[in-house]
């Protein structure tokens, strides 16, 4: 048995652990960040693309937006598409020139791996059976395995940043109190070696069901389809992925720009979220305690925003002793949760066929019409999807 010891100890390597790490890191405090995939895994596992305005501002602010600066794609706008029409969302004409960045999740995951290991600072990819003890008598534990050896990670907070299916949320069950809601279909999302049909996001209502038109660099094309969430892949070759996307993006005098499919896969649609986000010396972050579905893009975000308000309330904590920060943690963060659960699910409700009745429709596309037409409403969709300051 080794045993080991830091301040802050952190299970997960997703952008939550990573970015706190970093961040606790400039702040002259130590942790130890404990992952059980690959680094391969968590460098390749493709997932977000959208950094508000101020996710991107704090990692630059943290000395990580370099390669965030010279290849992340700024956009000013989104579309919404509906009826056969295409519609801008002015988004930094709304909201005071604020603009989101087209950045792949997994290029802010390998930034901030880079510097971990450059910095020579504690990352373990492939550890095995973590578990977590002691946080309520102020002698948090994290036990695990490492290269067939069992080590005690002994911290004075433990970090659950290990998404939704990790260990540290369910080991604070009995404190929790959950909310939840599924929805009845799923994402197809693909990435395809294809130049961008259209230089912004297009969001898209049709008949059929949702669509995305979306990007990761100016030769990559990221797009989603509304599936049913037990979707088999195998009924969704090249031809009709692409057929079925044409029909729902359609528009005239534009076309969609198909290429070789290099990814796909199904993703399921949840709202969740556990209160409060912390139990005695256990904070979680992150997926760990809530999730939207991605229609707003939001998911990361969220991350980011938890992290950040929890490495000031620890970095106040270690300087002057004041615990109020860590008292406040769950409530500051559960704010912007809220905020963004309520818009995830105004998006995702907006835009995907929900159900068979006409009356749903109705109401979608009287929505859809109100926020591309309206000043005052635009603009609360922008204010959202730009994303909140954070705290
Ligand atoms: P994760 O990224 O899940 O990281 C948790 C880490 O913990 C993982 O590396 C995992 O391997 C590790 N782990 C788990 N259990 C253990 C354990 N027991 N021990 C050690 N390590 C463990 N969000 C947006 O903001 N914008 C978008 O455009 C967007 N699009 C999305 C598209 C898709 C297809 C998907 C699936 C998600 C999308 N999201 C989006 C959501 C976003 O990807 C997540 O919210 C984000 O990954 C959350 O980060 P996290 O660090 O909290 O969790
Ligand atoms: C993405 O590019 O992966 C993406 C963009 C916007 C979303 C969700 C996902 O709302």
């Amino acid at each position: 048995m080794r045993r080991l010891r830091t301040q802050v100890g952190i299970v997960g390597a997703g952008p939550a652990g990573l970015t706190l790490a970093h961040l606790l890191h400039r702040a002259g405090i130590e942790s130890v960040v404990l992952e059980d995939r690959t680094r391969e895994y968590v460098e390749h596992r493709i997932r977000a693309g959208v950094l508000e305005h101020g996710t991107a501002e704090l990692l630059r602010d943290a000395g990580v937006g370099e390669r965030l600066d010279r290849e992340g794609i700024v956009h000013h706008g989104i579309s919404m598409q509906f009826d056969g029409e295409r519609h801008r969302i002015p988004l930094s004409e709304l909201t005071d020139g604020r603009a989101i960045v087209i950045y792949g999740q997994t290029e802010v995951v390998k930034d901030l791996i880079a510097v971990r290991l450059q910095l020579g600072l504690p990352l373990l990819f492939e550890v095995e059976g973590v578990t977590v003890r002691g946080f309520d008598e102020d002698a948090p534990v994290i036990a695990f395995r490492h290269e067939d050896e069992e080590h005690e990670l002994s911290c004075d907070v433990i970090a659950g940043c290990d998404g939704f299916h990790g260990v540290c949320r369910p080991a604070i069950a009995a404190a929790l109190r959950t909310f939840e809601r599924e929805y009845p279909f799923a994402w197809l999302g693909i990435l395809a070696e294809a130049p961008p049909s259209s230089e912004e996001l297009v969001y898209t209502h049709h008949a059929h069901g949702f669509a995305l038109l979306s990007l990761r660099s100016p030769h990559l094309s990221r797009l989603y389809l509304q599936c049913r969430p037990d979707e088999d892949l195998d009924e969704w070759p090249e031809k009709r992925i692409w057929k079925e996307l044409q029909a729902r993006t359609a528009l005239e005098g534009w076309s969609l720009n198909t290429g070789p499919i290099l990814e796909q896969g199904v993703t399921g649609m949840r709202s969740f979220v556990a209160e409060p986000m912390q139990r005695g010396r256990l904070f979680l972050a992150g997926d760990a305690a809530h999730i939207v579905p991605p229609t707003g893009a939001k998911g990361l975000n969220l991350a980011i925003a938890d992290v950040a308000v929890l490495a000031h309330a620890l970095d106040r904590w270690y300087r002057t002793g004041d615990e109020s920060g860590l008292g406040s943690y769950s409530e500051i963060c559960l704010r912007r949760v809220w905020r963004a659960e309520h818009f995830s699910y105004w998006m995702t409700t907006m835009l995907h066929r929900i159900s068979d009745d006409p009356f749903d429709q109705k109401l979608q596309l009287s929505q859809l019409r109100w926020v591309t037409t309206s000043d005052a409403a635009a603009r609360s969709l922008a204010e959202n999807y730009v994303g909140l300051r954070i705290a």
